[in-house]
């Protein structure tokens, strides 16, 4: 912290507002006092805006750096498994071999759902997408675990947490499962975490003995590592923005998987897929780059709000891809034609200019296609690794005193008017 104070004149007036320095990255100036001068401060899409203080991630857009708790994410990434980075996003720093061994153990016991809960499943349309039952099934979640949920008893919400993170591979695996008509498989919990998802999405009763390969269970962990968090990301936001009035956490964290849901979030490693679709073959790239440049559509999984140089994540994806696409010898058109639009893109001016690097939904996109995921299940995937990053936010946001949150606006619609009968209006 540090003494320092912007001066703001309005009006000929001097406002003082106090600097605070954090431990990385710009300090802020603090607005709040500035409301006495009645003005507020306008910054539409939070581009300079930071509505929490949080020790959890941090984000150097310009380096292409990314810390959870202090640790870059290639060596978490490539050192730690999902559950240990969890952990970390969790309690501070990451767990020693006692608490790996214990916490992992939590985990395993809450991996299943109550057997009521497949019937909110069958409440859904046989087509309904993944993530539309997700939204669902997880504010479900509220309706059983409300009544013993003190959100001030630290280890209720604790408890939530692990409930939370378990239990999301299962539900994801489920929502799988319903939309391809076949039975849900129950969590194996002599499994890892990966090993699990992958066995609940594609076993079946009739190959119980499903198991999958290292390749694909480590990749699978690192998509989960790299999207752990991503410090006030649109849905970490709104998790917070929910949490902060009191709501129920399962609730909270089914307001950040529908936040989530959008192209230009989570959505993106599905619209890559559906674009690539859309483009068909190599020919056509060329075509695409033109309407691309001429703002008709967008390249997705390129560009992204914070990081302008490139996306750490995108760089141990890459590596990843390259690893599962070898270990399955795939010869895929569409892979071949994902890695030609990514070479065109990083060479052409109109993306090098704007600062337009594959990010980490361009990559994973094209990894989980390789182990034959279904592209509506990308963000779903996704939903389930964040989670432990929103309840990490959640719980910092719970463990000392904080205000709901409540933004301003700057009306521009009609002043006063006089009301008219309906029979009198033109
Ligand atoms: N394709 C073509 N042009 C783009 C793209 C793109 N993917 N992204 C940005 N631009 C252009 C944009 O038109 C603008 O050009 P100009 O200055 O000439 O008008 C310039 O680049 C700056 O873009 P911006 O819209 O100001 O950038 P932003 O920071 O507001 O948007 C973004 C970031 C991620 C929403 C955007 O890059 C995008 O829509 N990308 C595609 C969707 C995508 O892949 N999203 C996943 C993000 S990573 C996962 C996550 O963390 O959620």
């Amino acid at each position: 912290m540090a003494d320092n104070q912007a001066t703001l004149t309005v009006d000929g007036k001097d406002y003082q507002l106090p600097i605070t320095e954090g431990t990385l990255g710009p300090s802020v100036i603090e607005v709040a006092a500035f409301q006495q001068a009645g003005y507020w401060t306008y910054d539409p899409g939070f581009m300079a805006t930071a509505p929490v203080e949080s020790k959890i991630t941090f984000i150097d857009g310009g380096k292409g750096e990314l810390l959870h708790r202090g640790y870059p994410i290639d060596q978490l990434a490539n050192n730690a498994e999902y559950l240990e980075v969890a952990y970390a996003l969790i309690h501070g720093d990451l767990p020693n071999a006692e608490q790996k061994a214990d916490f992992f153990e939590k985990i395993r016991k809450h991996t299943g759902v109550h057997d009521q809960l497949r019937k909110f499943f069958e409440g859904f349309r046989r087509d309904a997408h993944p993530m539309a039952i997700m939204v669902g099934v997880v504010g479900a979640l509220s309706a059983f675990y409300h009544e013993d949920l003190d959100i001030s008893n630290e280890e209720h919400r604790e408890i939530t947490a692990i409930r939370l993170i378990a239990k999301m591979p299962t539900l994801a695996a489920m929502s799988y499962k319903y939309s391809q008509g076949e039975p849900f498989m129950y969590p194996r919990n002599d499994f890892n975490y990966a090993e699990n998802f992958l066995y609940m999405m594609f076993a079946t009763p009739a190959d119980v003995d499903y198991k999958t390969n290292d390749v694909i269970t480590r990749a699978m962990d690192k998509i989960f590592t790299l999207h752990a968090d991503h410090e006030q990301n649109a849905s970490t936001s709104t998790v917070r923005l929910a949490g902060s009035t009191g709501a129920n956490p399962y609730a909270c964290i089914a307001a950040g998987i529908a936040a989530l849901w959008g192209p230009s979030h989570g959505g993106a490693n599905e619209a890559v897929l559906e674009m690539l679709d859309e483009i068909g073959s190599v020919e056509n790239v060329p075509e695409f780059m033109e309407k691309v440049k001429s703002r008709e559509v967008k390249l997705m999984g390129f560009g992204h709000r914070v990081y302008k140089n490139f996306d750490p994540r995108a760089q141990v994806m890459k590596e990843t891809c390259d690893e599962v696409l070898g270990a399955l010898g795939i010869n895929d058109p569409k892979l071949e034609l994902a890695m030609a639009l990514e070479k065109i893109a990083l060479e052409d001016s109109f993306f090098v200019e704007r600062n337009l690097y594959p990010n980490v939904d361009f990559y994973s996109g094209i990894i989980l296609k390789a182990i034959g995921i279904p592209t509506s299940m990308f963000t779903v995937i996704f939903s389930l690794a964040r989670t432990s990053g929103w309840i990490s936010h959640w719980l910092e946001m719970h463990s000392a005193p904080f205000k709901i949150g409540r933004p301003r606006q700057l009306y521009t619609g009609e002043t006063q008017r006089d009301f008219v009968k309906v029979e009198d209006r033109k």
